[in-house]
């Protein structure tokens, strides 16, 4: 235990300028839908490049309590026994998403057509978000759910419930509220018709499509029919775009930093940070490296630039909601100001996005204006050491990694086992990136 009694803490500090060649892990997002419509095929799928962080793993040891014979040949190798789409089984007790959000919410929609009862249950974050966002769209097509008190996990989800395909607007641009609706969908009879307010990723889409499932879908639409299969099929997992923007942004704002990051996963759903860094100035070259898993794969290699600020076009922020702790970060590195809206969704991440970076910024000696639906960043003061509070969140950790590297001084990141959700060894691969990056020697 840390000092803070919660977990792990990191000294981050300068280090040097970054370079060499980096590969980061398999995409959360894709290693959740891999676990899942693997298991629901017909015969047996390969999954490789699968993201050995815990929330996948969560989502792994799910559906082997869901009666779902899963092995695991090496390291970001699975081999998935498919059940076929009625196949699962009832759990023996309560299932646990551990962190894990796209977990909850998508399994949330598929277990509501199941004939047996399941709890969802998380862990303390977890348990802290809204859940209705899903409860309420699927109680429409006939799914009964009951939520904790203020519409928080635990789920228990009644089985047995005929669900009805319906036509819904989604109110949030969600890709778990969208995928949890068209999971439900498999089980219902007719069709079933989300629309979004906001185009979200659609990998719930496309990999229904590669695994047989007829479905029509374009940006912030999809429709299918219940009642069909699907088809095992090996599945290759990119690289997690997600993972991969710490580097690009690390890179950015280290000065002499010339880094390459192999093969990231660019569908156009996860990619609008890099919009915003070249709006910025940032120096970002992209080598396309064919497909993978039918995903565009790039190569990019990004140079230090000097970055100013803008106004985030509010179109890109969908497309970037998991990369503002980094942008946050990459803001206060730059000269002028940057300006955050329409992006309330953050306050109802891991933790709320919003006040901990702006917290954890201004910890640093940055300047930054909270409001409710985002934050407005002073850049250009240089960056002092100190204590910051991850939250227990990863992508909060990983941020104010790369903020101590223009910090004078040594900055403490408090309770950073949560990395391990997203990016297990980020820390290793940091430092051997040039990163000054150490886990603090335990004081109590
Ligand atoms: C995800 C969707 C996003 C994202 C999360 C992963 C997914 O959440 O923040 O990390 O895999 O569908 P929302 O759907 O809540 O925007």
């Amino acid at each position: 235990m840390s000092s803070s009694g919660m977990g792990t803490d990191w000294i981050a500090s300068r280090g040097t300028p970054l370079h060499g060649t980096l590969a980061v892990p398999g995409d959360k997002s894709v290693s959740h839908r891999a676990i899942m419509l693997a298991s629901l095929a017909d015969g047996t799928s390969r999954i490789e490049g699968f993201l050995e962080g815990e929330d996948a793993r969560a989502t792994e040891a799910i559906f082997r309590q869901l009666g779902v014979e899963i092995e695991v040949p090496g390291p970001g190798r699975r081999v998935v026994h498919g059940v076929g789409i009625d196949g699962l089984r009832a759990p023996d007790g309560p299932l646990d998403c551990g962190n894990a959000g796209t977990g909850m919410r998508l399994l949330a929609g598929l277990l509501a057509g199941q004939s047996f009862d399941s709890v969802l249950v998380g862990d303390a974050s977890l348990s802290r978000r809204p859940m209705r966002r899903v409860t309420v769209p699927l109680a429409r097509m006939g799914a009964r759910i009951d939520t904790g008190e203020g519409g928080t996990p635990p789920l228990h989800i009644h089985g047995g419930a005929a669900l009805q395909g319906v036509e819904i607007t989604t109110e949030v641009a969600s890709a778990q509220v969208k995928s949890a609706l068209l999971l439900a969908g498999l089980y219902a009879a007719g069709t079933t018709t989300v629309r979004e307010p906001h185009p979200t990723r659609d990998y719930t889409e496309r990999m229904l499509q590669a695994l047989g499932w007829p479905i029509t879908f374009s940006p912030g639409y999809a429709r299918l029919e219940g009642g069909q299969r699907l088809v095992a099929r090996d599945i290759v997992v990119p690289a997690d775009f997600s993972s991969a923007a710490f580097f690009i942004v690390a890179a950015s704002v280290v000065p002499g930093s010339d880094l390459v990051l192999r093969r990231v996963g660019m569908n156009p759903r996860r990619t609008g940070l890099l919009h915003v860094l070249r709006a910025m100035g940032a120096d970002v070259e992209e080598t396309p490296a064919g497909e993978q898993g039918g995903e565009p794969v790039s190569d990019l290699r990004v140079r230090h630039a000097p970055l100013h600020g803008i106004e985030v076009p509010t179109e890109h922020v969908a497309d970037m909601i998991d990369e503002f702790p980094a942008l946050f970060v990459a803001a206060a590195c730059a000269t002028g100001t940057t300006v955050v809206r329409d992006a309330a969704e953050l306050r109802v991440k891991e933790s709320d996005r919003i006040s901990a970076m702006a917290a954890g910024l201004r910890t640093l000696g940055a300047e930054v204006d909270e409001t409710p639906d985002g934050a407005t960043i002073h850049g250009g003061a240089s960056l002092q050491k100190g204590t910051i509070e991850s939250h227990g969140d990863h992508r909060i950790a990983m941020a104010f990694a790369i903020a101590a590297q223009r910090a004078d001084g040594e900055v403490r990141i408090r309770d950073v086992d949560n990395v391990a959700t997203s990016f297990p060894g980020f820390d290793a691969l940091a430092s051997g990136a040039g990163f000054g990056l150490r886990t603090a020697v335990p004081t109590v």
